[in-house]
């Protein structure tokens, strides 16, 4: 597939803002989507707090940190999952939310876009099934808080 140069996620909470940060802190671009604008900024604030602890542990620099923030792009519109070529889905626990947020990203996403979820309890033969792309979507389960290196492998796997 082509190359992974922008990540999309749903939901700004715990997860999405860990996986946007992972990205991000990895030179990947990322839209990151959530339903209220006040849900959006707390995820980019969480964001920035944690490169904050980053740069007093010495691990990153004020440099580094205003790159990284300048990768992600909140937003509450799915339309601006347009450019993506993964979308990472880490909403709300919820059957019939997810099913919702899928079913929509269909309609969004070019039919080539690979789709996965975060969930943690749902079958992803279910939810794959309620997609349009049940061979371009897959379940990525991360350690939380989400690890750097982890997530740019699987994403470097992805495009192979
Ligand atoms: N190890 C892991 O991989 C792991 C660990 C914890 C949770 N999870 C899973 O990750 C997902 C997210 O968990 P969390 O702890 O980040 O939850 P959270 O409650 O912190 O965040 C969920 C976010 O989704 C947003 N949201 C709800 N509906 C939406 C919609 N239609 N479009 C966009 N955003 C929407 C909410 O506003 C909220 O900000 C869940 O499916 C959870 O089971 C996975």
């Amino acid at each position: 597939m082509s190359n992974i140069q922008t990540v999309g996620i749903i939901g700004a909470g715990t997860m999405g803002n860990g996986i946007a940060q992972a990205c991000a802190v990895s030179g990947i671009r990322v839209v990151m989507v959530d339903v209220a604008q006040a849900a959006v900024d707390k995820g980019l604030a969480t964001v920035a707090g944690s490169l904050d602890r980053l740069i007093k542990k010495e691990k990153l620099t004020a440099e580094g940190k205003a790159t990284a923030l300048g990768l992600i792009q909140g937003s509450t519109s799915y339309d601006d999952l347009k450019g993506a070529q993964l979308v990472i889905e880490a909403a709300t626990e919820n059957e019939g939310l997810k099913v919702k947020i899928l079913q929509q990203l269909d309609g969004i996403l070019a039919p080539e876009v690979i789709v996965a979820t975060n969930t943690s309890s749902i079958s992803i033969t279910k939810l794959a099934a309620a997609t349009q792309r049940a061979d371009r979507f897959i379940g990525m389960h991360f350690f939380n808080p989400v690890p750097m290196m982890a997530l740019v492998e699987i994403i470097r796997g992805l495009q192979t």
